[in-house]
């Protein structure tokens, strides 16, 4: 069985910091989604990143019910989509009958912005962030939740939220890799008790596989480039939740190694390299800086049109 350290979370709980991913490139997955799950149970996966959005949480949670496994053993995380800040309550309700399962470990706002008759709202429209957090901190009290979180949160919607927060979010699941390793972010979001966790730790791309520094770092190590970028985020303190439907990958990715710290340093420092440091998911796809309906102005993120970050 896999050996996947776990981090202590601000309420006491504790996560595994290694998870499966549950985006399948296009909303559902079908069987797909069941053989992935079933699969990485196998290999000792005990933690699944799913979310309304994703429209595969049946199939998550039948794979979990299915492995027999005991459910305390197993962390599930799933989101509140964005079409669903005005009605958290019933959001939540449906995500929980769709898992099948006692309780939800942890429930993320996915994006700060949310959408009303297919209206992206703007940051002062009602529900701002500030009230669906208040609605998510609700739900704790039904028991059939025990963590909430944000996502795609900056240091801008972060100090918005805060000081309006009764609960202080558990983790603050965002896009992190070598090539954009927020690390302003994570000291904000550590100062404050906030777990980052890396979505796309791989960067949805073979960039790391290809790269000749994570390469020869590999190749030092006895391992491959995904579990040198993976073994790098864990041990900086992120958890991650790559996605993979390959057995013998999604075993690697569970398989962590530990890097001497010149190693740690040659991984912090990839992004300095020339046209590395950027997010690699192409989120502002209409080339106008946007994400969702917001700017990056508005999100707080750090990048310019194109994905570039724009300071360290
Ligand atoms: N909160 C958010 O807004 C948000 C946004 C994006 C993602 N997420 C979460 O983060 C998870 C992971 O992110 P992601 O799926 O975007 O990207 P990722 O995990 O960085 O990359 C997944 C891609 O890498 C391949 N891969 C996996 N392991 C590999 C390995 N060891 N060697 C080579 N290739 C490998 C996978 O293909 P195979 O399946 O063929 O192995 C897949 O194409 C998602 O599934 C989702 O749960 C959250």
């Amino acid at each position: 069985m896999a050996n996947v350290p776990s981090f202590d979370l601000n309420n006491g709980t504790k996560i595994p910091s290694v998870g499966m991913g549950c985006w399948m490139s296009s909303p559902g997955g079908g069987e797909r989604v069941d053989t992935m799950c079933l699969s990485a149970l196998k290999c000792g996966y005990r933690h699944f990143d799913t979310a309304s959005a994703y429209a595969n949480e049946e199939q998550v949670g039948r794979a979990i019910r299915d492995s027999g496994i005991p459910r305390e053993e197993i962390y599930v995380t799933t989101k509140l989509g964005n079409r669903d800040h005005h009605r958290v309550k019933e959001a939540f309700e449906e995500s929980f009958e769709k898992l099948g399962l006692s309780y939800v470990d942890l429930y993320l706002l996915h994006w700060p912005q949310g959408v009303v008759n297919d209206k992206v709202l703007s940051p002062e429209e009602h529900p701002t962030f500030i009230e669906t957090w208040k609605e998510m901190e609700k739900l704790l009290e039904t028991k059939k939740v025990r963590s909430i979180g944000v996502s795609n949160f900056s240091i801008k919607t972060l100090e918005e939220l805060l000081p309006h927060c009764s609960i202080v979010p558990v983790t603050n699941q965002v896009e992190t890799h070598p090539c954009y390793p927020q690390t302003e972010l994570k000291m904000y979001c550590e100062a404050k008790g906030i777990l980052l966790t890396a979505y796309s730790p791989l960067g949805r791309s073979t960039i790391f596989m290809e790269d000749a520094t994570t390469q020869a770092i590999a190749t030092r190590n006895h391992t491959s480039p995904a579990q040198v970028v993976l073994s790098w985020a864990v041990q900086r303190g992120t958890i991650v939740i790559p996605k993979s439907e390959d057995n013998g990958r999604m075993l690697a990715n569970i398989t962590l190694v530990t890097l001497p710290k010149e190693e740690m340093k040659l991984v912090d420092a990839l992004h300095e390299m020339p046209n590395m440091h950027k997010s690699l998911l192409m989120f502002d796809n209409k080339g106008d800086g946007t994400v969702f309906g917001w700017s990056y102005a508005q999100l707080g993120w750090d990048l310019v049109v194109g994905g570039q970050v724009v300071k360290s």
